[in-house]
């Protein structure tokens, strides 16, 4: 574009103008429009509205980024689209930066000439830019007691205040006011979802999650021994606690159950294995083992179907039975110990092979 050697000279008295260190007099306070104007603070992605007041005497206005022009009067050297002129009339001379982003934060002047005198007005334009979650560590599986590290970047402005909680009922408060998070020798009971929040005062916190998978070798809990009459039914438990599930075998003595065996089912679940004798036989009683194993390791748990003796056709629950033989598991006196018959209350006897 062809332009008008005055507006050279102009540009040039501009620049010379602001690239002049800091210091210079360049200020004035009478022209009303130059003391210091408020800093305008916009978020990303909206317009900024920079106003410059002025009076009759002004002959020339200008409106600079940095040392860069924006406008002068009505002409526009920006080739920025987004700076269009809002208002040049004789009490305002105004621009508008559409559709901010952080790299149009600055020092944004206005300047005028009155009288032959140069004076200028600075604002800074501050740019807020929402909390963004920008890496987040990746869901992880770790065996228990490893040291684990979580990391979660964010930028927004303001900076954003990062930190992560664990999501647990029991959890109360963060576990960490920074971006990492350092869990040493990790226990199965810290397993679970870990939340990440970025936030600053301009938007909600971005928030994101990593689940953190603990692995352990298998745990049987308690184990019941269990009485069953001949000929009745039979259900031997075994519960497991392991991750990744864990998977079950049983023996009897040293022999392996047999599971396509008729009149018996086994059934596998991802934290506990059930046998079920449809129709106990003689053979059938006897020391079981029930053995859990993942890929950290193994332990077994050992469970005893005993015979009942039943006096009496009344049906006795199986519940009952199990209740009151309970002490077997070492809490009863010498007699329920012992492996042979014991009599229990008058109803049932108990024997054990
Ligand atoms: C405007 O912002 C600048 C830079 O952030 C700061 O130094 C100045 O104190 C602010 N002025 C006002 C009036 O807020
Ligand atoms: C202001 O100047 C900066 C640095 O040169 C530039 O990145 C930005 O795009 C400019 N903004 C406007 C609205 O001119
Ligand atoms: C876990 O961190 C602790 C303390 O920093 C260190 O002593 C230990 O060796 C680390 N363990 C592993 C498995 O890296
Ligand atoms: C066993 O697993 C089921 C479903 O996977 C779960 O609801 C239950 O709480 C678990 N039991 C134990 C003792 O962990
Ligand atoms: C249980 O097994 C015995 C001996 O094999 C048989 O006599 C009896 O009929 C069976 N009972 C049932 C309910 O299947
Ligand atoms: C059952 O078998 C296990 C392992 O074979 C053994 O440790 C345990 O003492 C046995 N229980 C009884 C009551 O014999
Ligand atoms: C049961 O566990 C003990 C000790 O952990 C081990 O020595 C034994 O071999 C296990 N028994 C079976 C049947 O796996």
């Amino acid at each position: 574009m062809g332009i008008a050697p005055w507006r050279w000279l102009f540009a040039l008295c501009l620049r010379l103008l602001f690239l002049v260190p800091a210091g210079v007099p360049v200020r004035s306070g009478d022209a009303g429009f130059s003391k210091a104007m408020d800093n305008v603070t916009v978020r990303q992605g909206d317009s900024a509205i920079l106003r410059c007041a002025v009076d009759s005497r002004v002959t020339r206005v200008a409106w600079l980024n940095r040392s860069t022009i924006l406008y002068t009067g009505n002409d526009k050297w920006s080739i920025d689209p987004r700076v269009v002129l809002l208002s040049n009339t004789q009490s305002q001379y105004s621009i508008e930066i559409q559709n901010v982003d952080s790299y149009d934060e600055g020092a944004y002047t206005c300047s005028v000439q009155t009288d032959n005198q140069p004076k200028t007005s600075r604002v800074h334009l501050i740019v807020q830019v929402p909390p963004r979650i920008t890496e987040i560590s990746s869901n992880i599986a770790v065996n228990e007691g490893s040291n684990v590290s979580l990391v979660c970047m964010a930028t927004g402005k303001p900076e954003p205040v990062i930190n992560w909680r664990y999501l647990s009922p029991k959890a109360r408060g963060f576990v960490s006011e920074d971006e990492y998070l350092q869990i040493i020798g990790i226990t199965k009971e810290q397993s679970g979802q870990y939340e990440c929040s970025a936030a600053n005062d301009v938007s909600a916190p971005d928030v994101r999650r990593v689940k953190v998978t603990v692995n352990y070798p298998p745990y049987i809990l308690e184990t019941l021994n269990i009485g069953a009459p001949l000929g009745h039914q039979g259900v031997l438990r075994c519960d497991a606690l392991a991750v990744p599930a864990a998977e079950f075998k049983w023996y009897k003595e040293d022999k392996r159950l047999s599971e396509s065996r008729r009149g018996v089912k086994v059934e596998n679940s991802e934290n506990f294995s059930r046998v079920t004798f449809f129709n106990v036989s003689e053979q059938d009683y006897g020391n079981y083992t029930c053995v859990a194993t993942n890929g950290l390791g193994q332990s077994n748990a050992s469970i005893i179907l005993f015979e009942i003796f039943q006096s009496t056709s009344s049906p006795l629950l199986q519940e009952e039975t199990t209740a009151a033989l309970t002490p077997l598991k070492g809490r009863a006196g010498a007699s329920c110990l012992v492996f042979g018959k014991t009599r229990v209350g008058s109803v049932l006897e108990l024997h054990l092979p």
